[in-house]
């Protein structure tokens, strides 16, 4: 529909006001159900407001896109419009024949990198996500920390050349919601500088943060059961409680907070620093689901 009138580089205002009224008119007509295609979408300056006024409309809409450019704010933005389906185009499960038949390569690539996103939480000068995003070609990653920290995490993300690839948010993980939905939220270093009730907040918040079966990293310096051992560990937790009150945390107390967030742990790793664990997704009966998402 929107292809169909104007290349991208030439839409106006006038034309996002009068695909409201194209909007306005089918539901007059009484028809339920838009889907919204091209080219691509996304191009169009002002599809927001479009998107945005089919939902006050009460329209079911289906935003047909080739995903190259759906950054996780762009699927955040999406999502607080309330579009209620988004498809991306694949051709072949085989990247060359999807990127012969789209003419450019790389295009399976690029197509399918929103579907690798990773919310960084705590991620300082962004060793972990820049380490992950050279090794995961198609992996997004969004760092959450500070105010103070991000201009050193902008730096270092810039060095690396993935300032497209890599995100910054600033904000406090005890105060702040988490922005965005993701496939996949990294924890490190970051839950011994918590107290319990910030530590359970926070698992709370990182499992709305998720997709539905997505999956959360935990790293730290855990203790093991008697909480006096690794010696090392023990003793900067003796050091955290005396300069703040935050300690560090049994791998038992780890995989308590993660259960009752509603995560289902995975594999241990040893040492024990890493905990995995999946978003459990439940039916209305409370049957645990089965898998049905991206995760690569
Ligand atoms: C020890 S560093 C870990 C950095 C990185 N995740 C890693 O493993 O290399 C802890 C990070 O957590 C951040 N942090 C501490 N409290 C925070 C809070 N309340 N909200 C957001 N970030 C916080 C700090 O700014 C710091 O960058």
């Amino acid at each position: 529909m929107l292809a169909q009138r104007v290349r991208s580089d030439q839409i106006t205002l006038r034309t996002v006001e009068e695909l409201c009224q194209i909007l306005t008119r089918l539901k007059e007509l009484e028809v339920f159900d838009v889907v919204i295609t091209g080219g691509e979408p996304l191009l169009l300056k002002g599809i927001f407001e479009v998107l945005q006024h089919a939902k006050s409309l009460g329209l079911y809409i289906c935003l047909n896109t080739n995903g190259t450019i759906v950054t996780p704010r762009i699927a955040q933005r999406l999502r607080d419009i309330g579009v209620d389906c988004v498809k991306v185009s694949i051709d072949s499960a085989n990247a060359a024949v999807h990127d012969r038949f789209r003419g450019q390569v790389g295009a399976f690539r690029r197509s399918l990198s929103p579907f690798h996103t990773l919310l960084d939480i705590g991620g300082g000068a962004g060793t972990c996500s820049i380490a992950l995003c050279l090794a995961y070609p198609h992996l997004h990653a969004t760092i959450f920390d500070l105010p103070g920290t991000l201009p050193m995490t902008q730096q270092m993300t810039q060095q690396a050349n993935l300032q497209d690839r890599i995100n910054l948010i600033a904000g406090d993980v005890t105060k702040d919601g988490l922005p965005g939905i993701y496939d996949a939220v990294l924890v490190s270093h970051v839950v011994h500088w918590l107290d319990e009730e910030q530590i359970s907040l926070l698992f709370n918040k990182v499992s709305t943060a998720l997709e539905d079966h997505g999956m959360v990293l935990v790293r730290d310096f855990f203790l093991e059961t008697s909480k006096t051992a690794p010696r090392q560990t023990a003793v900067f937790s003796v050091s955290l409680l005396v300069q703040g009150g935050s300690r560090c945390y049994s791998f038992d107390e780890g995989a308590t907070w993660l259960t009752q967030a509603g995560f289902r742990r995975g594999a241990e790793k040893i040492p024990r620093e890493l905990i995995l664990a999946k978003k459990q997704v439940r039916d209305e009966d409370g049957r645990e689901t089965s898998e049905c998402g991206h995760m690569g």
